[in-house]
């Protein structure tokens, strides 16, 4: 069976209450049948309000992270049950701008993806490599390390539960993106991966995204390759208009 189509766009720290709103309910009104699965992750403070939003449309709502523990005197962070009971649906887990810019490891990903799994939030894990990595023909070895460390103890019998968004560093935010035969090679080997952790079955299920400047012009190319799986998007998220072109590109 094909898998279907997964786009979702991560908010990261933009929007405010009104323009979250109006952006929310845009994109609902843009996403008409069930070809494509689609999702937002606005930031923490907006997720109740863009899922009464969203309540009764075909668009999930996903948090960009959480803490893994069911509760307690953790200051300031969120955890998976509070994301379910205001209407999350996914979480974004292992971003890169958390894995550098706040020096997220993978096995504190791994703890991560657990409580989530756990608390029945679906996942979408994010792996990629530096340009460093890439120039030095590391970019293999560091995504086997990330789905490795990230998924230890994940039951393949949960994959359609997981999204793997493959996010090369380098194309995220800098307007380069990967060629979809650049992309197409990473994804291919993700799945190759997983076929041989799990099965056949299993890595056929998995759902791979591309993220990395992905935009209306280039995402129908990108996501007509035989195993990318969607899209993770970010700045062309904030746009209705480029957003639901991309869902577009994708059916
Ligand atoms: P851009 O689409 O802005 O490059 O961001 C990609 C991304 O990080 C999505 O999570």
């Amino acid at each position: 069976m094909a898998r279907q189509k997964f786009v979702a766009g991560n908010w990261k720290m933009f929007t405010s209450a009104a323009s979250g709103r109006a952006l929310a309910r845009a994109v609902a009104a843009g996403v008409t049948d069930d070809r494509v699965r689609v999702a937002v992750a606005p930031p923490y403070p907006y997720l109740a309000l863009i899922a009464e939003c969203l309540a009764g449309s075909r668009v999930g709502v996903a948090a960009q992270n959480l803490y893994p523990a069911h509760e307690g005197a953790f200051t300031g962070e969120v955890s998976p049950e509070m994301l379910k009971d205001v209407g999350c649906k996914y979480v974004i887990l292992g971003h890169s701008e958390r894995r550098h810019g706040l020096g997220e490891r993978n096995e504190f990903i791994n703890l991560k993806v657990r409580a989530a799994i756990d608390a029945g939030l679906d996942v979408i894990l994010c792996v990629g490599e530096t340009l460093e990595e890439r120039e030095k023909d590391h970019t293999q070895q560091i995504i086997w390390r990330q789905l490795y460390d990230a998924l230890a103890g994940f039951d393949r019998a949960l994959v359609h539960r997981l999204t793997i968004a493959y996010e090369p560093v380098w194309a995220i935010g800098t307007g380069r993106t990967a060629t979809p035969d650049q992309a197409q090679e990473v994804h291919a080997y993700i799945r190759g991966l997983a076929r041989k952790a799990w099965d056949e079955q299993s890595a056929a299920a998995l759902t791979i995204q591309y993220g990395g400047s992905v935009k209306a012009e280039n995402a129908r190319e990108l996501m007509s390759q035989p195993d990318i799986d969607g899209a993770l998007v970010g700045g062309a998220s904030l746009k209705p208009e480029s957003f639901l072109a991309i869902v577009a590109g994708a059916a």
